[in-house]
């Protein structure tokens, strides 16, 4: 879907904003602090009702105001799309088209985007959790089902472990039968995420090979490889062979949420040796990667977000990035002077008190 036009009210430090926006790059100027990120964190809100940057819904309302509305007109297939979200403590309100969702889960695939900013240096640099998320946010994008599978396993796994916690290191024979059914329905979730992640990473490896060669203006051998956390043919017989552990430790130590997405560069480990900024322009190959094969997979380009991208990468790799963007509408945030090769279709200046100046 393409987003036309974008109303705020006590949006973060919008108390009102209206905006129009292109087909193409859009370029957000302004200096530190005045509400860019904020904006597209708005946009962000529209796909996934959450915050990129992980806030709550607290922090996105306007000091001293009651509630939040972030409000989007767009069209789908020469077909006018109107998103309201209603944001406020406790509770969160969408509509599509002036019809309520029952389950915010509707929302997903009204608007699909794709983040990079500055935090996404830790999807390298920190421990796997991030890594299993990003593959999970792309699985959920290219198919709303998915999204059933991740959160029916996050709740297996809060009553699996709630359960190994209360045994306090001995299972009882009441317990012990509980256990088994955990095990049964861990074991249907956790075979059914892995299958996903692991035919993902194989479709995305090639992607990401490019992108990183797109960037750095020279082909280097990467390596993307999904490591289960467990061996063997089926998690079911894993789970029964690791139940002695788990209960000693009150946890459960094997499953997706244990699993890991290795990635090499050049034969090295990323994490711990890559520099600052080959990890910073694999993190956005990995967005742009999962951005093309959205695209290719479901025939529309999400939107494409960039926050603050060009101030971390040499004038060479933004350069690479602003004349080979994907198709689509793609908005970028900056605080500095745009480089030549940037040539956006509207430039939108934010003044240092958060005012909308430019348009063009
Ligand atoms: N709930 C809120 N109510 C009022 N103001 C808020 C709220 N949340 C954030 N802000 C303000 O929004 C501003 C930050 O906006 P934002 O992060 O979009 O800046 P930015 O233009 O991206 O800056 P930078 O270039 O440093 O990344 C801050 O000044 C902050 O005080
Ligand atoms: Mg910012």
């Amino acid at each position: 879907m393409q987003i036309d036009r974008l109303w705020l009210t006590d949006f973060r430090s919008y108390h009102r904003l209206e905006l129009s926006l292109t087909t193409g790059l859009t370029a957000i100027c302004g200096p530190n602090g005045v509400g860019k990120t904020n904006l597209l964190e708005a946009l962000g809100m529209l796909a996934t009702l959450k915050s990129f940057r992980g806030a709550p819904v607290d922090s996105l309302v306007r000091q001293g105001a009651e509630s939040a509305v972030v409000r989007a007109e767009g069209t789908r297939d020469d077909r006018e799309v109107l998103i309201e979200l209603e944001l406020a403590k406790g509770k969160t309100r969408a509509q599509v088209n002036r019809q309520r969702l029952r389950r915010t889960r509707d929302l997903l695939g009204a608007v699909r985007v794709t983040v990079f900013g500055p935090d996404d240096l830790a999807l390298i640099k920190d421990g796997p959790a991030l890594r299993r998320t990003y593959l999970d946010e792309i699985l959920v994008a290219l198919d709303p089902a998915a999204d059933r599978v991740v959160t029916d396993l996050d709740r297996i796994l809060r009553q699996r472990n709630a359960l190994l916690r209360q045994s306090h290191g001995r299972l009882d024979d009441a317990a012990a039968l509980t256990l088994d059914v955990w095990d049964a329905k861990l074991t249907s979730a956790g075979e059914e995420l892995t299958r996903r992640r692991e035919a993902l990473v194989e479709s995305l490896l090639p992607l990401i090979t490019d992108a990183y060669a797109m960037l750095a203006g020279a082909p280097t051998p990467l390596s993307a490889r999904y490591e289960r956390s467990w061996s063997g043919p089926g998690l079911a017989d894993a789970l029964v062979a690791g139940r002695d552990d788990d209960v000693r430790r009150g946890v459960t130590l094997l499953g997706p949420h244990r699993d890991e997405l290795r990635l090499g560069l050049g034969g090295l480990t990323t994490r711990t040796e890559a520099s600052q900024g080959e990890q910073r322009t694999l993190a956005l190959a990995l967005r742009l990667s999962g951005h093309r094969l959205v695209t290719d997979r479901l025939g529309e380009a999400p939107l494409l977000l960039l926050d603050d991208v060009l101030s971390e990468l040499d004038p060479r790799r933004a350069g690479a990035l602003l004349t080979n963007l994907p198709t689509g509408q793609s908005i970028i945030t900056s605080a500095s002077e745009l480089p030549p090769a940037a040539v956006p279709d509207q430039v939108l200046a934010l003044t240092a008190d958060g005012e909308l100046v430019g348009a063009g």
